[in-house]
Formats: structure tokens, C-alpha cells, sequence
């Protein structure tokens, strides 16, 4: 059986550029979809169609292309113009990008709208509806605001409350107003097509789709049974309509009524596919009939209502066919240092800006990978976690191997790897890649691929690119180079250390994926087939072996901790009404380094002092035992430090900006021994480590600890 898949994110409204939890879903659904790619069902690639599409109706759209005095398609075709940007800036790879105002859109919305009709479960109701009498117009739901009939909070729109998830109809809000005018809206009797949630049928099947196993995470499931209530008995109908003017598809028989935006925003995935696949020449009924075929949204838990309600009742009873197959991915907000991003607070990225500023697209892809799991849990990105995080695994643990090994591979075999590999290099591939339980790597990171666990994954592969630096560390090729008699040996290495670069390189490219088809083109790979992978029978090696490789060139530099202040919005003291798509910020003005510096850049040397001064100073070779966060403190990393008194010592660092705690440990460093305690808000460092950071250090924020050679021991003396 060869797997199918239908995959989609979320649909943005199309009133704004996006913004970067749009590219935080999209990069997670993109990840997932590239591992996908990369997978054989016995043997026959899997087949997957990733598709996207602006959502475009509703009445914001159409006030604000009034507003610009343009109609809601050019107003639309406008933003839908600015989108590729973004999706190619961060190697978004979608198939189709469409729109929800399409005549496919119209005739599968229509459509589902009759079928559900004639399964009698649509019925107009004569209702109030807010109507602004300043505006003279019905007001939609996304038009008024008010206090959540649910939990209180304030300042939610009409249709559901971005803090309790809650839906309800736009009557349910607590001291409602007009977005427009502040007017409080008053009620109008109008005619009102439903979707009738209620009927019992539409309970029986949510409670069962819900429940099946694989189709949501727990807690979802857990959720959205609440609003079912026990038996059914929570749920309302769906005011479907919208009466004109509005921006959106025509409700068939029913004159001067519109779907509303919700109705036909889901059909969109439909309308994008069916659009991608009539201009490839493929069969979009046979595609959604075939019983190998599967449904996955990516979507963000503020519109799990929409879609897990209202969107499988109505593909359910309009005889959808993948109804049984269809999954949906929740995910959390992102948060920047634990909050809510905030233009105001200075809090706000731009994803542009993020680009504009020359940060590498797949710095941000990693980091948000690192940080991703299964859950429906909030995703934070603090400046210096994403700093460390990025230099430390994607620079100092992965493309740290090739720039290490591959030079000498062109200067000493004018570019040819080694045709045979060494039983000791052999014994350290299948170190890297099985694990001591004797599980091949890449299966377990295969299933964390599949299971949406990017962060358990990675971790896993740097777990190899560990080992794979332990290795390069031991048999140092760098000495060996240096030694006639160990060309050998020098190719055995540098041989191996790339052997297992390229491994890693595959198991990241889902991630990076511009990155891995550079190491490709470096190595002279076609393409990097992750089935290729058999450790046992030394299929990982021989697809190497004696291979001539091209030059190599920098995959990645570091992230410069200075672009994270840049990326930023400034903050305002008062928030402004966001205009369609955002000015971006100009570029600080450069700051004076807080120290005198010399015409080289570097800090003004001290006065002299005596050797007796120096000694003074009492300098120790101290073994970092053990290492950690230090709660409350963005800088600080607690160390427990040997230096061989037959104690031990607290010493706090401010050097949390460049390196993980785990890091650390087991490494050696330098510690000022005879400081005098001091007592800080954290508790009483005894000493210093030394560390050396430059004169501006806004401009070059890096502090880098003091790491002594091989043969230096805890408690040696510094003279
Ligand atoms: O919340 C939003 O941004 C909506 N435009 C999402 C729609 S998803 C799908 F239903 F189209
Ligand atoms: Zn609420």
C-alpha cells in the first residue's frame, strides 16, 4: 500500500502580510511533509500534495478594500501578491497556493450546502442580529466585541474567544460594541439559514470520529468532548448566512444571503486541490475516493472549534470521502520570552524583517523544530535560547564535521575518499547510528518524524553528531596531517567523519533543506535517499566509498547575537492599528562600545603591572562537574567546579547567551581562585571562570569560556 496524503495549513486571511505563527505552522506542516517525501511504501515513493490557499472573503476584507477605495478582489490579489516572499524566503514548499474566492470554491461550497440540505440539516430561523445603527449596516461576527459569555475575558470578537477557545453566536457577548463606530449595536429581526449541529446525528457521529484513535492529540479530544456535552445536548446550530453586502459565495435559492467566511474557508483546501489538480491532469475524485488517501490539517488551537465541530459534521453529511481518513494537527501560539508576542512591548518579529536582515530562514526552521512537539503547547522563542541553540548544534555540533575533514580531503586526495574503510571506522559508524539498545537511529527518528515529535528527533540526530565529534576529537586529523605515515589514516578518518556528515545531512533535510541540497551538490549525491540506510550491511558507507567530492564551501555561519535585537519591533507607547502590510524597521543606529578600544578594534590595553602583581592573582585549572540554568537570570549559568581542593565550588557565569548547560560538563576551564566570595541574588559565587568577550559588545555580544589543552589537570596552577 503506498501511502497518500492530502496535507494543508490553515488558510490566513488574506487582509495581511503574515506574520511569523504563520510561518511557524507552515514551517512545521512543511517539515513534516518533506520528511513524507522523502519516504518509500514498499518501495514506491508516497505520494503528497501540500496545498494552501488565501482566505479571502468577510466582511473585514471588504471594508478595508472600501477603505482603499479598490474592490475585495483587488484588494485581495494585492496581499496574494506578497505571499511568496515569505513561503520561498523560508523554503516552504507548498504545491498550489490558491484562493478561496475561485469557482471551485464556490461550486464545492455550494455543494456541500445542498447535500446538507437535502440530509435536512440546514433550516432558516428568523434571528436579531447586531446592526450598526451609526454604519447602518448588519454587523459581522468579526465586527463586534465584547466580554467572552464564557469566561469573561475581555475585548473578544463575536465568534470565538481567542482565550477559552469558546464558540458562540455574536448575541452571546457581554457589552458588545462596533468595531467601526464604538456604537453599541442594536437587534434587527433578519432570516437566517443554520446548520442544524443539534441534530442528533451530527452528535453521534463528532462523539465517534473524535474518539477514533490517531485522529487528535488527548487533549483535544478531551476538549472537544466538553463542548458536546453529555449526550449531544451542548451543541447549536451554526448560523451559516450572511446577509448583503458582504464579501463571500452566493447561498444557492436564497437571494441577497452569503455563506458566512467559515463556511467556505475549510472548502478552500478542497478548491486548492482540486485547482492543483486540474492543472497537473490528475483525478481529484479518484485521489479523495482511493482508501490509501489521508486528511491532514495543521491548524492552530484558536480555531479548533471551526474544525473540529463544524467542518467534519459537514464533510461527514455531504458524503465527503476522506471523512474517515481526515486528521488534525493542533499546535500552540508562539510567545516571545513567555508572552504574548506584542507590537507594542517590542515583542513583535517580523518574518520579513527576520529575512531582511540577512538571518539564515533555516536558523529559524531548526529552532522551531527543536522546539516542537506532539503537544498543543505554546512555543517560545527568546533571542538568546534561539542564539545558543542555533551556534551551538547547527555550527559547533553539525557542519563543524565537514569544515573540520573535508579540506583535507581535497588538499591531500585531491578530493577522493577513501576506498575502504577501517574496522575501527566502522565500529564508530555503527556507534553513531545504532543505538546501545541496538536500534538503528533513524528508525526512531523516522517515527518521531511521523509523529510530529521534530524536537525528540533532533535531539536524536545530534546525539550522532556527538559521537561523530568525539571521534573527529579523539583521532584529530588536524595532528595526523601534519605526519607522512598517517596519510592512511588521515583518509580513514576524514573519510568517516563525512560518511556520517552525510548520514546527518539526511536525517536533517527535512529541516534544512537548503542546506542539504548544498552538502549534496558537495558530495556528489543526486539526491539523499533516506531508505538508503542500512547500517548492518554497510549500505551507509559503500554509497561513499571512493567517491572524488567537490569543494567544499561554508554550509552556515552563526547566528551574530547582535540581528536579535534588530529583529524586533520597536516598542510604542501606544499600540496602532496594524496596516495591511507592516513597514519594516529601519536598521539602530550604532552605539559606542562602553569600553576605550584601539585603532584595531580592540580594548585599550591596562597599565602595567609586576610579575608579583600578576601572581596576586591565583589562576586554577578547574573541571566543570556540573552545570545549569539558573532560574529567574536570562545570563547566568550556575557551575559546580573542581579544582582538585577535595571540594567543591558555586561559581555563577554570565555566558547563558553561548552555551548549553550539558555543554559543559565534563569540560575543563579557567577559575580566578582566590576571588572573594561574593553573596548575589542567586547565592554566593565563589570565584570566577575566565572568559574573553570583545571591546563593543553590542556589536559582538560573544562570550566564549577559556578551554584549556589536553594534559591540563583540575588544581594545576596558571603562571
Ligand atoms: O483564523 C484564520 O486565520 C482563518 N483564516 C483560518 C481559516 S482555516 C480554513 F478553514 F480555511
Ligand atoms: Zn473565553
Amino acid at each position: 500500500m503506498t501511502r497518500k496524503l492530502f496535507v494543508t495549513t490553515a488558510l490566513p486571511y488574506a487582509n495581511a502580510a503574515f506574520h511569523i505563527g504563520h510561518m511557524m505552522e507552515y514551517i512545521q506542516a512543511d517539515i513534516w511533509v518533506r520528511f513524507q517525501r522523502m519516504q518509500r511504501d514498499n518501495g514506491a515513493a508516497r505520494e503528497v500534495h501540500f496545498v494552501g490557499a488565501d482566505d479571502t472573503h468577510g466582511t473585514p476584507i471588504m471594508i478595508a478594500a472600501e477603505k482603499e477605495g479598490i474592490t475585495p478582489q483587488e484588494f485581495v490579489a494585492k496581499i496574494a501578491a506578497g505571499r511568496a516572499q515569505y513561503l520561498d524566503g523560508f523554503h516552504i514548499a507548498f504545491d498550489n497556493w490558491y484562493s478561496t474566492d475561485s469557482p471551485e470554491n464556490v461550486e464545492l461550497s455550494q455543494g456541500i450546502y445542498r447535500k446538507l440540505r437535502d440530509a435536512g440539516l440546514i433550516q432558516t430561523k428568523t434571528v436579531d442580529r447586531f446592526f450598526d445603527p451609526v454604519k447602518g449596516m448588519f454587523l459581522a461576527d468579526r465586527n463586534i466585541k465584547g466580554e467572552c459569555p464564557k469566561c469573561g475575558a475581555k475585548d473578544q470578537y463575536g465568534d470565538n474567544c481567542e482565550v477559552c477557545g469558546a464558540a458562540y453566536q455574536p448575541t452571546d457577548l457581554v457589552n458588545p460594541f462596533s468595531v467601526f463606530t464604538n456604537a453599541t449595536p442594536v437587534l434587527k429581526p433578519s432570516e437566517q439559514y443554520f446548520f442544524k449541529l443539534s441534530d442528533k446525528r451530527c452528535y453521534e457521529f463528532l462523539r465517534d470520529w473524535l474518539n477514533t484513535p490517531g485522529r487528535l492529540q488527548p487533549e483535544m479530544v478531551n476538549k472537544v468532548s466538553e463542548w458536546l456535552g453529555e449526550a449531544g445536548e451542548k451543541l447549536a446550530d451554526w448560523d451559516i448566512s450572511r446577509d448583503a453586502p458582504y464579501f463571500g459565495i452566493p447561498i444557492p435559492d436564497a437571494p441577497g444571503k452569503y455563506f458566512y467566511v467559515w463556511l467556505d474557508a475549510p472548502v478552500g483546501y478542497l478548491a486548492s486541490l482540486k485547482n492543483y489538480f486540474s492543472k497537473k491532469g490528475l483525478d481529484y475524485d479518484a485521489f479523495l475516493r482511493d482508501s490509501n488517501t489521508e486528511q491532514i490539517h495543521f491548524i492552530g488551537k484558536d480555531i479548533v472549534s471551526f474544525h473540529l465541530l463544524f467542518w467534519p459534521a459537514m464533510l461527514k453529511f455531504a458524503d465527503h470521502p476522506t471523512i474517515d481518513r481526515m486528521r488534525v494537527a493542533v499546535h500552540g501560539h508562539l510567545t516571545v520570552n513567555n508572552e504574548k508576542m506584542s507590537k507594542s512591548r517590542g515583542t513583535g518579529i517580523s518574518p520579513l524583517r527576520y529575512l531582511n536582515l540577512g538571518m539564515n530562514p533555516e536558523w529559524l526552521r531548526y529552532y522551531i523544530a527543536f522546539k516542537l512537539n506532539s503537544k498543543v503547547e505554546d512555543l517560545d522563542f527568546t533571542g538568546e535560547d534561539f542564539v545558543a541553540r542555533v551556534n551551538s548544534d547547527l555550527i559547533g555540533k553539525y557542519v563543524n564535521i565537514a569544515s573540520r575533514c573535508a579540506g583535507f580531503i581535497a588538499k591531500k586526495f585531491d578530493g577522493k575518499l577513501a576506498a575502504s574503510l577501517s574496522d575501527n571506522a566502522q565500529a564508530w559508524i555503527k556507534r553513531a547510528l545504532v543505538t546501545a539498545e541496538g536500534v538503528e537511529r533513524q528508525a526512531n527518528i523516522a517515527a518521531n518524524f511521523e509523529a510530529r515529535e521534530f524536537g525528540k528527533a533532533l535531539r536524536e540526530i545530534m546525539e550522532i553528531a556527538d559521537i561523530t565529534n568525539q571521534y573527529v576529537d579523539e583521532n584529530k586529523p588536524w595532528i595526523l596531517a601534519k605526519d607522512e605515515s598517517k596519510v592512511a589514516e588521515l583518509h580513514d578518518v576524514c573519510t568517516t567523519a563525512l560518511i556520517l556528515f552525510r548520514q546527518l545531512t539526511l536525517l536533517l533535510s527535512p529541516v534544512l533543506p537548503g542546506v542539504a541540497a548544498n552538502v549534496a551538490k558537495f558530495l556528489n549525491d543526486e539526491q539523499l535517499v533516506w531508505t538508503d540506510t542500512d547500517v548492518a550491511s554497510g549500505v551507509v558507507s559503500s554509497a561513499m566509498l571512493g567517491r572524488t567530492i567537490g569543494a567544499y564551501a561554508h554550509l552556515m555561519t552563526r547566528v551574530d547575537a547582535k540581528m536579535i535585537e534588530d529583529l524586533f519591533d520597536a516598542p510604542s507607547s501606544q499600540p496602532a492599528a496594524a496596516p495591511a502590510v507592516k513597514a519594516e524597521k529601519p536598521a539602530k543606529a550604532k552605539t559606542a562600545p562602553a569600553v576605550a578600544v584601539t585603532e584595531t578594534g580592540i580594548e585599550v590595553m591596562a597599565p602595567e603591572i609586576t610579575v608579583d602583581d600578576f601572581f596576586k592573582v591565583d589562576l586554577r585549572i578547574a573541571k566543570i562537574v556540573n552545570c545549569e540554568h539558573v532560574e529567574g537570570s536570562d545570563k547566568l549559568l550556575r557551575l559546580t567546579l573542581d579544582a582538585g581542593e577535595g571540594r567543591h565550588r558555586n561559581v555563577f557565569s554570565g555566558i547563558k547567551s553561548m552555551y548549553q548547560p550539558e555543554d559543559l560538563i565534563g569540560k575543563l576551564t579557567v577559575l580566578v581562585a582566590n576571588l572573594a566570595p561574593r553573596k548575589m541574588k542567586f547565592g554566593v559565587s565563589e570565584g570566577m571562570v575566565m572568559a574573553a568577550s570583545a571591546a563593543d559588545e553590542k556589536a559582538n555580544p560573544g562570550i566564549y569560556i577559556l578551554n584549556p589543552w589536553p594534559g591540563a589537570e583540575p588544581g594545576m596552577r596558571i603562571r
